[in-house]
């Protein structure tokens, strides 16, 4: 397993639309390979998520995990979606804090749909269809999103929230703790 670069913001592979993995496709070496080093990256940088353009392989595969649970929610298992298609439940909408490896340093309020249907292909090429809610479909919006070659600042109200990680830590985390 190899750790991989990551896609910094104004890479034009961030703003491509990823094409999809055939399904027979999936179980091949390259695809097996390039999961594993997906997860190995995501876990190196303590990202929550990591989408395949942000390294540089403009695929629709998208890989989540988060182990402590720091929004109070039960741990976000190992999830590894192919070609992951969205389907709002409630247009219901809640805001809170993003970031993104590939905008490393900032943070911003988000509105994202609160419960999402989510379908696509495990890493066996099987298909998965499953209910997400609150921070797992989160997560899952905001990788999904970088498929269609769009980032969070984009998903943002207005940019009036958007804040360095250590102006984030001084004055919003800490608010937010008490
Ligand atoms: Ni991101």
């Amino acid at each position: 397993m190899s750790i991989l670069k990551v896609a910094k913001l104004g890479n034009p592979i961030l703003r491509e639309s990823a094409g999809k993995v055939p399904r027979q496709e999936i179980s091949s070496r390259e695809i097996q390979c390039l999961i594993q080093n997906m997860i190995e990256t995501m876990r190196e940088y303590q990202g929550v998520g990591l989408a395949a353009p942000q390294v540089h392989e403009s695929l629709q595969i998208i890989v989540i995990e988060e182990l402590a649970g720091t929004k109070g929610e039960a741990e976000t298992p190992l999830t590894v979606l192919v070609n992951p298609s969205l389907s709002v439940i409630s247009e219901r909408q809640f805001e809170d804090w993003e970031g993104c490896l590939s905008i490393p340093d900032l943070r911003g309020l988000v509105p994202r749909y609160e419960q999402i249907e989510v379908q696509g292909y495990n890493p066996l090429g099987q298909t998965v269809r499953f209910q997400a809610r609150g921070f797992y479909a989160r997560v899952i919006q905001h990788e999904c999103d970088h498929l269609e070659g769009k980032v969070f600042l984009e998903r943002m109200r207005n940019l009036e929230s958007l804040t360095y990680l250590q102006e984030f830590s001084r004055y919003w985390q800490k608010e937010e703790e008490e």
